[in-house]
């Protein structure tokens, strides 16, 4: 939770209810200070079930240590933990049901953020960030040093941790992709390719959404490995295809328009152009790029979310990546053969703006690159992303 005022100053009474500018900020920086534990509290509390067990009832700690074989003094103090995070309230002496917050953890709720705390938590995906001064100090990733290899390497041996990771990125899409359908007529297109695409979250809200449209889902064969069922449970098999593919290779033809959302931030300039001009060989002239990111502005504000500038750090310490501002989007699509035609930032709480590009003079010509090999750079992308 934010305390700082709108002019970067924070209060003179702290959630602490320090009397002073300098209590307050000593009780802001405790809070952050012990933001490890919070999430590490949440995602156990998701990770044991408990979010799941209480569900829309009230339960004692002791039924909660029942049912779960957990150790009944430990788990109340894991429950108030949790309740004074704001998941649950305790509604009696050690009596507890799910706040709003609590439930978005659940896993039987179609926008539960349970996977996302399940990936962020995962102790195979996060010995990187031991190694943020060195990412400081050299300006790159330290996920291949960590781990011997980048991210998507590394999911591709690991096919457990890698569905968890699709089942992250899908949560996290679940929540946009209806506002995203919402916001960009994708009515007017016949065939929405969706580059780099995951589990197909995306892709199946906007197909909900726009009935007349045919949807093609590209990614890795492993970023695909939940997108077959997935559509098949949102009865969309029929109007979607799959292909997997490198999106460093080649773009896939027959699309009008094509949408990358998160995929940009994953990768450093010279390899999004290497993906920009491959769908810029594949468009049509009338055709058009959607590229759903986070658009920094161009300084911080005083009430700045957070939130994008941490995601930033973790695209440098992960995958070799950055979020961006507009000119940085612009320059990025003029290398490559598109004009920024208009950006729509999506309602708060979204953190998404629609960055609409289209074709601007001659496509590249010659074969396509092969693309530089996906080496530092890559990985989980936690609340947007791990
Ligand atoms: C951060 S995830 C975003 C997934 C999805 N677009 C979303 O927002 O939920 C990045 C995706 O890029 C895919 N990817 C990585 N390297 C790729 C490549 N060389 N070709 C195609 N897809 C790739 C990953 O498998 C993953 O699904």
């Amino acid at each position: 939770m934010r305390s700082r005022t709108k002019d970067g100053t924070l209060p003179r009474a702290g959630r602490g209810g320090a009397a002073t500018a300098e209590g307050a900020a000593r009780a802001e920086l405790t809070r952050l200070a012990n933001g490890q534990l919070a999430t590490q509290v949440l995602a156990t509390g998701a990770r044991l079930g408990v979010m799941d067990l209480i569900g829309d009832d009230t339960r004692t700690a002791e039924q909660v240590a029942r049912a779960l074989g957990t150790d009944p003094g430990a788990t109340l103090r894991l429950l108030r933990a949790l309740a004074a995070l704001g998941a649950l309230t305790e509604t009696a002496p050690a009596a507890f049901a799910l706040t709003e917050m609590g439930a978005q953890l659940r896993t039987d709720l179609p926008e539960s953020l349970h996977s996302v705390f399940r990936l962020v938590t995962n102790p195979g995906l996060v010995r990187h960030w031991e190694r943020l001064d060195e990412g400081i100090r050299t300006g790159g990733a330290t996920f291949a040093a960590t781990y011997g290899t980048d991210i998507f390497t590394y999911l591709r041996d690991r096919p457990d941790l890698s569905a968890e990771y699709n089942a992250a990125m899908g949560g996290g899409s679940r929540a946009v992709a209806a506002d995203v359908a919402a916001h960009y007529d994708f009515g007017r297109f016949a065939t929405v390719v969706d580059m780099g695409g995951g589990d197909g979250t995306l892709l199946s809200g906007v197909l909900r959404a726009h009935p007349g449209v045919r949807g093609v889902l590209c990614d890795t064969a492993d970023g695909l490995a939940q997108a077959r069922d997935r559509m098949a449970d949102a009865g969309l098999a029929g109007r979607c295809a799959l292909e997997p593919g490198d999106f460093f290779a080649a773009a896939p033809s027959g699309g009008d328009l094509y949408v990358l959302k998160s995929v940009l931030h994953d990768w450093d300039d010279e390899q999004c152009g290497v993906i920009l001009r491959n769908i810029r060989r594949a468009v049509p002239d009338d055709g058009r790029l959607l590229v759903v990111e986070t658009v920094l502005p161009s300084t911080v504000p005083p009430d700045a979310d957070e939130v994008p500038y941490l995601v930033d750090v973790n695209m440098l310490l992960t995958y070799g990546g950055r979020e961006r501002t507009r000119a940085e989007y612009e320059a990025l699509c003029r290398g490559a053969g598109f004009g920024i035609t208009s950006v729509t930032p999506l309602p708060a709480p979204d953190p998404y703006a629609l960055i609409e590009a289209a074709p601007v003079g001659p496509a590249p010509s010659g074969p396509a690159p092969s693309g530089p090999e996906p080496s530092g750079p890559a990985t989980a992308d936690p609340a947007s992303d791990a």
